[in-house]
């Protein structure tokens, strides 16, 4: 069965039915006050649509990774307020999930009820037949609005999936549709850029996306350990020699399947990562005692040119230290050509995981993007062509 045959919440009779949502509310909180609110504005229009309908959400989340401890600062009770902003109504806020009382399930029943983080019970993370049960007796049916969790087994992930008549939300559907339109879609050319620090964290993914696209931009920290397989200098900087070998791998892979592999030919070089008076250096300099943060304007510009002859582009790590200035400039120059690309209609650009994210916010970005994904680890995971368990279990 395809994700497109899964049953969907707008699919759904749920007038007078409770709803138990699954949606990812992982939102970064400092002094009892919600950081950035993406995640929170994104459900709400699978929300509105089960209010619109005649029935009552029941929303089920998880926040940060209390492990099954009642930890304060992780209660999903300060994501009251934002919600009752978004929806314009009142949330009721549940804060014991595991009660015997089932009047009080009728009574929270009547409007929009948030239960507590439900990473505070241990059933949760190894999906627990009992807390499975114990979490369906709050609604009749189950909707996966979390695609940002779906690469995670537990209890409201899958077990729930199995225990009550279940469909996707609206959140859901629009994250695969967009990984499926713009990786399995024959318009091309189709590029892909992917930083981060380490190779080690993204060799399926590098692996996967050699047969899917026509040229990969690889940068960050990762790029290091590729050049210094290829024996380049790269002083130093942050590398994985036990990946030396897979590295070269990689370029052989790429080679048979016709993706052209671009790396840095310039960088910018610095004695550590806060000094702000970089350097630049060719790719054949000795680099010595300094390291590699970022692109250089040639690298750059290389890579501005095959961005203006992508039609699609799809993007997973940051390029340079982006936290510390001037190491952001490869990101957001490089990130500012493909916003122009996609405003103009001639790309289209989707964004995934909370590094590139936060980069691309730096140069207020992400509103000229086609498609930015809440997910990061989950977002990988689909990228490399892993079936997510929580997907998994809708289609059986
Ligand atoms: C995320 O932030 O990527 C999701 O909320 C999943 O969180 P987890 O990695 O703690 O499962």
């Amino acid at each position: 069965m395809s994700f497109q045959s899964v049953r969907k919440l707008v699919e759904m009779d749920i007038k007078d039915k409770k709803v138990l949502i699954r949606v990812d509310i992982n939102v970064p909180i400092q002094d009892g006050l919600v950081g950035d609110i993406t995640r929170v504005e994104r459900i709400i229009p699978s929300l509105q649509t089960i209010i619109d309908k005649g029935g009552h959400p029941i929303i089920i989340s998880h926040l940060g990774r209390p492990k099954g401890k009642r930890l304060e600062e992780l209660s999903l009770i300060h994501l009251v307020k934002p919600l009752e902003n978004l929806l314009g109504k009142p949330v009721q806020f549940q804060p014991e999930i595991n009660i015997n009382d089932c009047s009080a399930v009728e009574l929270y029943s009547k409007s929009v009820t948030l239960l507590e983080n439900v990473r505070y019970y241990p059933g949760e993370s190894t999906n627990d037949p009992d807390f499975v049960n114990l979490l369906a007796r709050w609604g009749d049916i189950y909707c996966n609005d979390a695609f940002s969790a779906s690469h995670r087994s537990h209890a409201s992930i899958v077990g729930l999936a199995s225990k009550l008549p279940a469909c996707a939300g609206k959140l859901l559907e629009v994250e695969i549709n967009n990984i499926d339109d713009i990786l399995g879609s024959d318009v091309g050319p189709l590029t892909a850029i992917i930083g981060g620090a380490k190779i080690s964290t993204k060799l399926t993914l590098l692996a996967n996306l050699t047969q899917k696209v026509d040229n990969l931009l690889v940068g960050g920290a990762m790029a290091n350990t590729i050049l210094l397989a290829q024996g380049h200098d790269i002083g130093n900087s942050l590398v994985e020699k036990d990946y030396l070998d897979t590295a070269l791998d990689f370029l052989q892979e790429a080679d048979e399947n016709a993706c052209k592999v671009y790396l840095p030919s310039d960088f910018q070089i610095a004695p550590d990562i806060r000094h702000a008076n970089s350097q630049i250096a060719e790719i054949d300099d000795s680099i010595g005692g300094m390291g590699i943060y970022d692109l250089g304007p040639k690298s750059i510009i290389r890579f501005a040119k095959i961005l203006d002859q992508s039609k699609k582009v799809v993007w997973n790590g940051p390029l340079g230290a982006f936290e510390f200035a001037p190491f952001d400039h490869s990101t957001i120059q490089l990130g500012t050509t493909l916003a122009e690309r996609t405003k103009e209609g001639r790309a289209v650009s989707l964004i995934g995981g909370g590094d590139t994210i936060a980069a691309l916010a730096k140069g207020d970005l992400l509103d000229s993007m086609s498609f930015v994904s809440t997910a990061g680890g989950a977002f990988i995971e689909y990228m490399e062509g892993k079936e997510l368990p929580g997907i998994k279990a809708l289609q059986s």
